[in-house]
């Protein structure tokens, strides 16, 4: 999705890879070696692909003998796995590293690498801009990344940016948090094209895992107690495993059979591929949640023609009346772009016309930010001036946030099943967890309830952003 997360470090003494059937001497002494090996420290920026990937690279250092450790002063290899999407993703990494430099000094033989979208935007000039990079390896290159670290550690610089047709990492177990929820790729890359962005670059071509894969590792998930999955892609709905003739519907419709009490979610979702079969399954099936985030962008067919979004703003409505009616109460959010090429004050009057009608729970918004190279940079111009742009998004955020706040108000009354995902941010009495679509819900500790517990609990009160409840 589209959340730019805070910094996630791999914990040290997360979960063990999988190992199955009795280990050979020398299977055993080569791990006994490996263990040797140093300890990576990784910290994760952007979409929750991105977070997602992390594990993976936790799970390829693990089989190779690195340890992982959340300290980045105890740490032998720093990685950043970045994110490229706006510029401001990318100058947060230049000011993390040069906040590195002083650990560089300490420990000159401490490797730090970049991974993720940005590595794969600036490949090789990143070690010209960025004296203090060691290693540079893109999305599809993680598997090559202890050859790397051991070039690295040579003396040299290593960067591996090659872009894979194939490469979804299907084979590898993530070395995930324990915790209520898992995350879990379903699909790489994106084939759309969409004028002002950065992925398709950064991520390749579009590619789905062979479905069986997936299904085994909800198993695996729901086997170790996770209560909770979302399946990602950049497209996810999209997803389409041609040899095994499975779509994104029918690996939802097949992935809610695994474990009925299990909730299945997914993100992040293009409006062209919101398909009549996906919205029926999504009905029909009680653990798929009723929520779906459908970027929009902007309420202006014009400026959608622009962006090459592949729909009009009356398609896009057509596809949310045909979810309100197959789904009354599905929750929706969208991510909406101010200040987008030529957008003027009626193409902005049209976003906040859509908000009004759509009525979403949440909307993720942002400040256009030209990308090199993308068709928007190469022909269009950035021409709305940064001061009408933050007025813009201003005003795109209050009204969102007007709205969520009357949505919320409206489930004063009602009981919802909540899964408890921890104690609540604000007070260590109350818990925090989620309705089935994706609302936050507070509510007192009774004493008789833990996280991972489905509950149901009273809305008595709410804010733009949260509800507040009592256990019933
Ligand atoms: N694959 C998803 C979203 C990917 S990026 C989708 O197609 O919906 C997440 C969001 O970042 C996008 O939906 C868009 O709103 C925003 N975004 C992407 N490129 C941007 C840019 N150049 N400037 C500002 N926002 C951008
Ligand atoms: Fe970017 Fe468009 Fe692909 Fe989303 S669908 S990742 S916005 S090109
Ligand atoms: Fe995600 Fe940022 Fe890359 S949003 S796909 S990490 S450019």
């Amino acid at each position: 999705m589209s959340i730019e997360l805070p910094t996630l470090d791999i914990i040290e003494g997360s979960k063990e890879i999988a190992t199955t059937g009795e280990e050979t001497y020398a299977a055993k002494s080569k791990r006994s070696g490996e263990a040797k090996k140093g300890k990576v420290y990784i910290e994760s920026y952007g979409c929750q692909m991105n977070f997602a990937d992390s594990e993976i690279v936790a799970a390829i250092l693990k089989q190779d003998g690195y340890s992982t450790t959340d300290s980045e002063t105890d740490a032998d290899v720093i990685f950043l796995n970045t994110c490229a999407i706006r510029d401001n993703a990318e100058q947060k990494i230049h000011s993390r590293l040069q906040s590195l430099k002083a650990l560089k000094r300490k420990n000159p033989k401490l490797v730090v690498g970049v991974l993720g979208c940005m590595a794969e935007r600036m490949k090789q000039s990143l070690f010209e801009q960025e004296k203090i990079v060691d290693l540079i390896a893109g999305p599809d290159a993680y598997r090559s990344i202890p050859q790397l670290i051991e070039l690295a550690e040579s003396g040299q610089k290593a960067a591996n940016v090659f872009l894979s047709l194939e490469e979804t990492y299907a084979d590898i177990t993530p070395v995930r948090r324990e915790g209520v929820s898992a995350f879990l790729s379903i699909m790489r890359g994106c084939d759309n094209m969409c004028s002002f962005c950065v992925v398709p670059f950064t991520r390749g071509r579009e590619r789905s895992r062979p479905f069986q894969t997936i299904l085994d590792e909800i198993k695996m998930l729901s086997d170790e107690g996770f209560k909770e999955v979302t399946l990602l892609g950049q497209n996810v709905n999209s997803y389409n495993d041609e040899q095994g003739k499975v779509n994104f519907a029918e690996l939802m419709y097949r992935a809610s059979l695994i474990d009925e009490k299990m909730r299945i979610r997914f993100t992040t979702s293009h409006p062209k591929d919101i398909s009549d079969e996906l919205v029926s399954v999504i009905a029909e099936r009680p653990n798929l949640c009723k929520f779906i985030h459908l970027p929009v962008q902007s309420g202006s067919t014009r400026i959608l023609a622009l962006m090459n979004r592949n729909h009009t703003r009356e398609d896009y409505l057509k596809k949310i009346e045909m979810i309100q009616s197959k789904i009354p109460d599905c929750a929706l959010s969208t991510d909406i772009i101010a200040g987008f090429c030529t957008e003027t004050e009626e193409d902005h009057r049209e976003t906040l016309s859509l908000l009004e009608q759509v009525r979403y729970d949440y909307a993720f918004t942002f400040i256009y930010s030209e990308r090199p190279n993308t068709p928007a940079a190469k022909k269009l111009k950035d021409d709305v001036d940064n001061a009408t742009k933050q007025r813009r998004l201003q005003e795109i955020v209050t009204l969102t946030k007007r709205i969520a706040a009357e949505r919320y108000a409206e489930s004063i009354g009602k009981v919802y099943e909540i899964l408890i995902e921890g104690d609540s941010k604000r007070s260590s009495e109350m818990w925090m967890g989620r309705t089935d679509n994706n609302r936050v819900a507070v509510f007192p500790k009774t004493g008789q309830e833990k996280a991972g517990d489905f509950v149901k609990v009273r809305i008595t009160n709410a804010t733009a952003a949260t509800l507040i409840g009592e256990r019933i």
